[in-house]
C-alpha cells in the first residue's frame, strides 16, 4: 500500500483528533488528494469541526480570505488559482428544499470544489460521487472523523 493509499485507508477507517489544529492538519493533508470539480458533504452535529475542516482546506488551496460560516446567505464563493470553492451551509434550509433554486451551479467555475454543512437537507440533490465526512463529538476536544468516497 502507498503512502497515498494509506491516509485515505486511515480517513476511510475514522480517525479521532483532540484538537481544533489537528483536525486543520488532517484537511490540509487531504486538501491536495482532494479530485478537482467535486462535492464534499459534512454530516454532524452543532460545533462538530465541519467550518473548521472546510477552513483548512481553504487555506491549503490558497485562498487568502479567512473562511467563516455564511450568515446572511446560504453561500459564500471562495476563489484561488488552484480552486473556486463554494461553502454551503444548509443548516436554516427546509428538509428537501429546492436545492436548484439557490444557483449554486452558475457560480461554480471549474475547477471546484463545494463543500456543504447539513447535506441531509437537499439529500436528494447530493450526487452520487460527492464524499461524505461524518463528524462526531466523543468527549470535549475528542472528535472523531470519517470519509465515505463513493
Ligand atoms: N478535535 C477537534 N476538531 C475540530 N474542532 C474542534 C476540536 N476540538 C475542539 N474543537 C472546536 O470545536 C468547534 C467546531 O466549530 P465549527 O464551527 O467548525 O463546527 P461546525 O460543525 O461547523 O458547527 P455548525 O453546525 O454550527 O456550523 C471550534 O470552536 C473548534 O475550535
Ligand atoms: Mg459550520
Amino acid at each position: 500500500m502507498n503512502a497515498l493509499d494509506e491516509q485515505f485507508n486511515a480517513l476511510e477507517q475514522g480517525l479521532t483528533t483532540t484538537s481544533a489544529k489537528q483536525t486543520e492538519q488532517i484537511a490540509c493533508a487531504l486538501a491536495p488528494l482532494i479530485p478537482v470539480n467535486q462535492v464534499l458533504a459534512f454530516h454532524g452535529e452543532l460545533g462538530v469541526g465541519k467550518t473548521t475542516f472546510i477552513r483548512a482546506l481553504a487555506k491549503s488551496w490558497g485562498i487568502k480570505e479567512h473562511l467563516t460560516s455564511p450568515t446572511y446567505n446560504l453561500f459564500k464563493i471562495y476563489q484561488s488559482s488552484s480552486r473556486c470553492l463554494i461553502h454551503l451551509d444548509a443548516y436554516r434550509l427546509e428538509k428537501g428544499a429546492d436545492f436548484e433554486n439557490l444557483m449554486v451551479d452558475d457560480f461554480l467555475h471549474d475547477p471546484w470544489c463545494l463543500a456543504i454543512e447539513w447535506p441531509e437537507k437537499i439529500e436528494e440533490s447530493i450526487p452520487t460521487d460527492a464524499w461524505h465526512f461524518y463528524l462526531t463529538i466523543e468527549e470535549s476536544t475528542h472528535h472523531h472523523l470519517r470519509l465515505v468516497r463513493s
